[in-house]
């Protein structure tokens, strides 16, 4: 999308983008499961699905309704039981949540007054959340990241699954094996980090500053299934010499031996995937295994997670023009071509896909397929600025949390680019990641 965009065409740009994002929501709700389903809480970890419903409308009334276009709270009373930090996921099914039903109402409410001042509403010249409709891309990219939230849900939801048939296509390139080189050369020198022109760049990503980094290798294909279990069964969960300190001590207290939802029986490996066990896909990259999991792999195998700038500079940098490429593979939308995104599958593909998704170096899958750990903790780019709350970004930095990069088959294209960032806790292992290794040259 241009920078500078006829006024006309962006709002039927995000009119349509609105209720795109609000056909994948309902479609993984109300759509799908009954009401007890919708209301129960399938994981600690997670929040009922109805919770996170009425949540991204909540959060739609107020940055569109009442801070964009200064309209009055719908329901003041209902404000904090949808304040993320008002209530930790776990005490959210004993709140008293709208039903179902009338979360539906009060989302569609909210969405009928938002199309409706969209007619109305000046972006060009306007102060800085409508510059260039801000508060509308962050408003749609918020409820996308609920989306990938509530498919995290289905994942740890027992009982038979519910989602629609994968795509039976295989990915561009998928059926090809052995024909990417095991890791790439990335050269020293600097590389432009971070955004500060991107119109859907939240501040975390801003602003663009140089990074200067030595030379480094990183893999040219995320750590696959089979290079995983093969650490398994070398006895890299029962080996300390591998673990950190914080990671070994989580290994110790969890139990786990296992990426979750890796399932041993009958002499072979399974894994359980919304609902079904299916063989294990040994060519797929390895997906739920927390930071510390990963750090041990990558000290195994003599190597180590690359850190969030190398991760960026090997994804988007263009070594020979000199030049920041928002996609891997330039600065073109997202199709089926260039990555695993947006739905399409339910899973992520094969490591050695979407040859044409490739970053400058002949990297690949940087984005989609899973999200990948970076040894880098969360924290501000030099020169960051909170933008348009503290609550987006800052209140995280410096608190433990690891940086993710790329974007998994659950995010969807408008909610990922090269400089996007996610961060969550190194224990965490219901998200869609998994990662790739590196070597200092
Ligand atoms: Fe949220």
């Amino acid at each position: 999308m241009t920078v500078d965009m006829d006024e006309g065409l962006l709002r039927d740009l995000l009119a349509g983008e609105l209720e795109r994002v609000r056909h994948r929501s309902l479609g993984l709700t109300t759509e799908l499961l009954e009401d007890a389903e919708l209301t129960a809480q399938h994981s600690q970890l997670m929040s009922p699905l109805v919770w996170d419903l009425a949540h991204v409308g909540n959060y739609e009334e107020l940055w569109l309704l009442r801070a964009a276009a200064g309209m009055d709270p719908m329901r003041p009373e209902i404000d904090s039981l949808y304040d993320a930090f008002e209530h930790p996921r776990s005490e959210r099914p004993r709140l008293p949540l709208l039903s179902p039903r009338e979360s539906t109402d009060y989302i569609g409410l909210v969405r009928r007054k938002v199309l409706d001042s969209l007619e109305r509403v000046r972006f060009e010249g306007s102060a800085p959340l409508l510059d260039q409709a801000f508060v509308y891309r962050m408003v749609l990219q918020h409820e996308h990241q609920h989306d990938e939230t509530m498919l995290a849900t289905h994942q740890l939801r027992r009982g038979e699954r519910v989602l629609s048939a994968d795509s039976a296509t295989p990915a561009p390139g998928e059926t090809l094996r052995g024909a990417v080189p095991s890791e790439v050369h990335v050269a020293a020198g600097p590389f432009a980090m971070g955004t500060s022109t991107d119109p859907w760049a939240y501040d975390n990503e801003r602003p663009a500053h140089l990074v200067d980094l030595p030379a480094f290798y990183i893999d040219a294909v995320p750590t696959s299934n089979r290079d995983y279990l093969a650490f398994v069964e070398a006895g890299g969960y029962d080996d300390r010499r591998w673990w950190s300190d914080a990671g070994w001590d989580w290994r110790c207290q969890s139990g786990k031996r296992v990426p979750a939802f890796w399932v041993r029986d009958a002499g072979r490996w399974w894994r359980r995937r919304f609902g079904r066990l299916e063989a294990l896909p040994l060519d797929e990259p390895v997906q739920h295994v927390c930071y510390f999991e990963a750090g041990a792999y990558a000290r195994w195998a003599g190597r180590r997670l690359p850190t969030e700038a190398e991760w960026e500079k090997a994804a988007s940098w263009d070594p020979w023009m000199h030049t920041k490429r928002r996609f891997p593979w330039g600065d073109d939308p997202p199709t089926g071509e260039h990555a695993n995104l947006g739905q399409v599958r339910y899973r992520p593909t094969a490591v050695g896909s979407f040859p044409a998704g490739a970053s400058a170096y002949g990297v690949r899958q940087m984005l989609g397929d899973v999200w990948e750990w970076t040894s880098t903790d969360f924290s501000g780019h030099p020169g960051f600025c909170v933008f348009p709350y503290r609550e987006y970004s800052e209140v995280f930095f410096g608190t433990g949390y690891k940086v993710l990069r790329g974007g998994s088959w659950a995010t969807d294209p408008l909610a990922c680019r090269t400089t996007f960032r996610n961060w969550d806790y190194p224990i965490r292992r219901q998200i869609f990641a998994g990662f790739r290794t590196a070597r200092s040259a």
